[in-house]
Order: C-alpha cells, then sequence, then structure tokens
C-alpha cells in the first residue's frame, strides 16, 4: 500500500484528485532484476576522435525507480522518496526544493518551471509555473531615454518576474501527492541547515564569482567570509532554512503571504524592484494539454506555452521526417544540414509568434501540424544552406546560462519531466535579504526590444512584448515519449536557453533514428542553430574537420563553441522494464536508480 491509500482525505476537492492519484499509482511494475548496465544494448556508433565523453558509457539502471538530477545530493533526496514509498511526482517536488539549496545558479523557489507529466494509465498533462510580469511592468520599461536596451532585464531587482515555483510544486502536490508535502519540503531543510560542499557546487560560485559580489546580501550568503566555499566544508543557509519552513508548515501562503512576502516586498523596494504584494498574491500554476506530436511513430509530449519547446519542436520534428536520418548516416554533413535547415525555419516561427497564450493569439494548431511542416520544410535544399535572412516568418497572427532539468521515473509506471530556472546563473543577482534566495532574471525572456536580441541572441516579435502579469516566452522543453505501442519510453530535458530545444530534439533523434542506447544520446556531442545569429554551432571538438568543410562548402557558417552545450537528464524504459538513465557529464550531475 501507498501513503496516497491511507492518508485522509483533506477536501472534496482533494477526494475527487485522489481517483487521480489513483491512477498515478496503480500499475505496479513486476520484481525482476534489471539489465546489468553492460547489457543495455547500444548502437555501433563513433563519435569524433578528440570528443570527450565516450560513446560506450554504460547507464546506471534500476527496477524500482530511477532520478536524474545535476546534483548528487539532490538525486539522493528524489531516489530516498522513491524508496519511502512517493510517487514520481512526490519525489520531483523534493527535488525541486532541494535544488533550491544545493544548486543555487539554477534551481529555485525565486523563479520559476515547467513539469510535463505522464501517469501509469497513460494520462499526459503538463504544469506552467513560469514566472510572470509584475502588474506594474511597462513594455518599455528596459530601455533608456534613447529607446536603446539597459543590461536592466537582466542583472538587478527590476530584471525578476513574479516567481511561481513554490505554487508550482504546491499545484503538483495538489494534484498528484501521494506524501503529505511537509515530507517533500523536509529533506531541502536539512540540505539549508547544512551539507558538504562538492566540486560541482564550489565550481558553479567560482565561475560567477564576480557576479555574486555585486549584491552585498548574494556576496554574504554564497562568498561567507569572502571566499567561495571550500572543498569539504558545511555550506549553511540559515534564513533559506527558515524560509522553507514556513512553506514546509503553510504552503504557498509561506512564500506569497506573510513574512517571505514581506521580505520580498521590502528587497524590492531597496533596489528599485516593482514585485508588490498584490503580484505575490495574485501568482497562479496553470495545468496545460502538452504539445503532443509524432516522430516516426513515437508520441512526443512537451511543454506548451509559455514555453516555445513542444511547439517548435513539433515544427522541426515534422520537417526532420521528410527525411531517412539513419541512411544520412549519424553526423553526416547531409544529416547535420537537415536539421539546421528545419531548426532556422522553425526558430524563425518560434521567434515571431509564440508567447504566452493567455495574453495572445498564437496559431498553434497551424503550428504543430504536419500539413504546415511541409509546406514550411518544402525549399529546403540538398545543395545549400538557405541564408537566414531569406527565412522570414511563415506564420502570421492576427535559457552562461542557467537552467536546470531533472527526470523521474517511478516502480509504477509514473513519469515526471521538470525543467525550471531563474535564467542567468545565480538569476538577477539578487537575493532577498532575510529570505536566503536568488531572484530570476527572467523578464529578459521577454522582447524587451521587440526586434532586437536578448542574452541568448534570440530575436523575438511583438507577440512577447512585456505586459503586465504575462508570462515571458520560454525555450524549456521537458519531453516525455512513448513508443509505438504507447509504452513509457523515453525521458529528457535540458538547461540551455535558445539551445534546450534542438538539445532535446536530439537526444530524441538520437534514441529513435539511430538507436542509441541513453548514455550514448546523451554523451554524443550537439550542434545547434536558431535562424539568428545565421551560425551553425558545434561543441569543443564535437564534429570533425571533415564534416565541417562539407557544411561550409554547403553555404553553413559554422562555429565551436568554446565549451559544451547543455545538461541533459535522461531515463529510458527497455522492452524490459529496466529503468537506464545517463545524467550529463558536461556538469557532472548523477543518476540514482533503486
Ligand atoms: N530562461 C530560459 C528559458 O526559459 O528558455
Amino acid at each position: 500500500m501507498t501513503p496516497s491509500w491511507t492518508r485522509p482525505i483533506r477536501t472534496t476537492r482533494a477526494a475527487l484528485l485522489g481517483l487521480i492519484t489513483l491512477a498515478f499509482i496503480a500499475c505496479e511494475a513486476p520484481e525482476r532484476a534489471p539489465l546489468a548496465p553492460d547489457e543495455v544494448p547500444r548502437a555501433a556508433i563513433d563519435f569524433p576522435d578528440d570528443w570527450r565523453f565516450p560513446a560506450d558509457a554504460l547507464p546506471v539502471t534500476a527496477r524500482n525507480g530511477m532520478v536524474s538530477t545535476t546534483d548528487a545530493l539532490a538525486s539522493e533526496v528524489g531516489v530516498q522518496i522513491l524508496r519511502d514509498g512517493g510517487t514520481a511526482m512526490d519525489a520531483a517536488i523534493a527535488v525541486s526544493f532541494a535544488l533550491a539549496v544545493v544548486n543555487p545558479s539554477a534551481g529555485n523557489i525565486g523563479g520559476g518551471g515547467f513539469m510535463v507529466v505522464r501517469t501509469a494509465d497513460g494520462e499526459t498533462t503538463a504544469l506552467d509555473y513560469r514566472e510572470k510580469a509584475p502588474l506594474a511592468a511597462t513594455r518599455d520599461m528596459y530601455l533608456d531615454d534613447e529607446g536603446e536596451l539597459t543590461d536592466r532585464s537582466v542583472l538587478g531587482h527590476l530584471a525578476a518576474g513574479v516567481p511561481g515555483t513554490v505554487m508550482g510544486m504546491w499545484e503538483a502536490h495538489q494534484r498528484y501527492g501521494s506524501l503529505p508535502w511537509e515530507a517533500l519540503v523536509e529533506p531541502a531543510i536539512d540540505l539549508a541547515d547544512g551539507f558538504e560542499v562538492a566540486e560541482r557546487f564550489a565550481r558553479s560560485i567560482r565561475g560567477s564569482r564576480t557576479a555574486l559580489e555585486l549584491f552585498d546580501t548574494t556576496r554574504e550568503t554564497f562568498l561567507p567570509g569572502g571566499e567561495v566555499p571550500e572543498l569539504g566544508s558545511t555550506f549553511r543557509q540559515p534564513e533559506l532554512a527558515a524560509t522553507l519552513r514556513r512553506i514546509r508548515d503553510t504552503g504557498p501562503d509561506g512564500f506569497y503571504r506573510g513574512e517571505t512576502a514581506d521580505l520580498i516586498v521590502a528587497e524590492m523596494e531597496r533596489g528599485n524592484g516593482i514585485i508588490t504584494h498584490e503580484d505575490l498574491e495574485r501568482y497562479t500554476a496553470e495545468w496545460r494539454d502538452p504539445i503532443t506530436f509524432t516522430y516516426r511513430g513515437y508520441t512526443v509530449s512537451s511543454m506548451p506555452p509559455s514555453s516555445s519547446g513542444g511547439a517548435t519542436m513539433a515544427l522541426m520534428a515534422h520537417m526532420v521526417e521528410g527525411w531517412d536520418l539513419a541512411e544520412l548516416g549519424w553526423h553526416s554533413p547531409e544529416m547535420i544540414h537537415v536539421l539546421a535547415e528545419s531548426w532556422r525555419r522553425a526558430y524563425s516561427d518560434r521567434n515571431q509568434v509564440l508567447a504566452d497564450t493567455d495574453f495572445v493569439e498564437v496559431p498553434l494548431d497551424r503550428f504543430v501540424s504536419a500539413e504546415y511542416a511541409a509546406e514550411r520544410g518544402a525549399d529546403i535544399s540538398m545543395e545549400r544552406a538557405t541564408p537566414s535572412s531569406e527565412v522570414g516568418p511563415g506564420l502570421e497572427v492576427g535559457e552562461g546560462t542557467q537552467t536546470t532539468h531533472y527526470s523521474i521515473v517511478d516502480r509504477y509506471g509514473n513519469a515526471v519531466a521538470v525543467t525550471t530556472t531563474i535564467n542567468s546563473s545565480f538569476g538577477s543577482k539578487v537575493t532577498v535579504e532575510g529570505a536566503g534566495f536568488l531572484l530570476n532574471n527572467e523578464m529578459d525572456d521577454f522582447a524587451a526590444k521587440p526586434g532586437f536580441p536578448n542574452q541568448f541572441g534570440l530575436v523575438q516579435g511583438e507577440q512577447n512584448a512585456i505586459e503586465p502579469g504575462k508570462r515571458m516566452l520560454s525555450a524549456m522543453s521537458p519531453t516525455i515519449v512513448t513508443n509505438p505501442a504507447d509504452e513509457l519510453f523515453f525521458v529528457s530535458g535540458t538547461p540551455g536557453g535558445s539551445t534546450i530545444i534542438t538539445t532535446v530534439f536530439q537526444t530524441i533523434v538520437n534514441v529513435v533514428d539511430f538507436g542509441m542506447s541513453v548514455s550514448q544520446a546523451v554523451h554524443a556531442p550537439r550542434i545547434h542553430h536558431q535562424h539568428l545569429p545565421d551560425q551553425l554551432y558545434y561543441e569543443n571538438q564535437g564534429l570533425h574537420p571533415s564534416v565541417v568543410e562539407a557544411l561550409e562548402a554547403l553555404g553553413h557558417t559554422v562555429q565551436q563553441r568554446g565549451g559544451t552545450s547543455g545538461d541533459v537528464q535522461a531515463i529510458m524504459v527497455l522492452p524490459d522494464g529496466t529503468l537506464a538513465a545517463q545524467s550529463d557529464p558536461r556538469l557532472g550531475g548523477t543518476a540514482l536508480g533503486y
């Protein structure tokens, strides 16, 4: 028996939702040993010689449950919740709060995110807890007197949208929670009372040291004594622990009202920010229908607006389906050309058309249809790259980037994919004095000046202009894939700002078109194109020089990135039910199963 069966029903609504919870946990997997990591099938595939992540890496395998996050401590919290009888949703809520403590560059209670859910009985849904523009926000709030963009959408108090994470976790728990709310917040409180500093945490602080010194409270919180926390020392966040206790004890009121809200508003007043008590009290998270589309017989469910992820992925997937990528060969110039040409067209439409559908009309049905993709991709030539200057939007209308993703599957077959962010690394760099958490700088994801690039180089249009209460367009793409038999197959997601959509799509192509193991799919080098700038990016040493030359001969401007791209957390369900997971080695995360 799981706790949800025995837990007292709280309200009539809870009783109704209890039926859904029942669906969420009903079908228990049989007790069989999982495949050993070296028994997991993998594709015969070679990565470029100098590529640092091996093609023969082995996944973590387990039978009963799997958690893959960017941080070992957060993964431990999640897998313990599963061991304690919690569902994937319980684990997802606990992991979200844990990441707010151990991964402050991206994990958060001062930001927002998206969740895609598939229950064991096949129901899919999506939760939008993206930040909203404060009620006092105005279209030109980030322009100076000459109409030029300032850095105020990126740095400081004015950059923050109204945070959504706490309300999102509360809504998730109301609908699908099995263990008590308090039990899911408690592990984060323990971590805020003190955790041992590991290299991953120290590196993230070290890498942003200069920015963290800009605001006194942030410096005092993350650089105690003016220094990067030492490896092996205990890092304590007493003010954050107190905030989490208020959230544990009173749910969203512990954040959106009372002492925490007072501290947020006081911080705003100190730094000329505009978030008010009314903004906090009026914040809502929304359940939405995921964007669902098929790709070579597999069904992909990903995030609808206010994320652009699902719709853009659907458009690019439908265009790409016109070619047999396996026949072209993995990372052949022809395969990369097909991806890049479909991506430049899909991003052109994304940037012009997609936005918060609670505020603007978006022709979403047509955007995600195979018919539109066929029209949109009709002028893709295999002989030459189409310059982005020749690729206007095809439709008319009437995430140093830090975000983090985690994937969880439980023993019952429920799956949760979550991508959450405060936008830039350490968000606005403003820590709420007395409350111990960083505020996001998500307002930069609006088109602060339509037609001009944001920090990700995305050139977005009027649809995504700032309006009070509107959610800024995101690229975050938590994604769940089922196989042609409609069985859970693959859970994936990543940070990476504008590269999120192409990264998640590449993991799907890797497993669907090329039969890669989950480890190969995550380890494989990545490429990216986003229409503007008109450049085809690849990870450092991620393409063979002859492939680069062939792409240049087709007319692509090919650009090697300084480092790597993304931090995918992926779980694959193998035909015998084994859960195989790979946490991206690029940032040093951890997959744990049991
Ligand atoms: N802040 C990055 C994104 O939401 O896409």
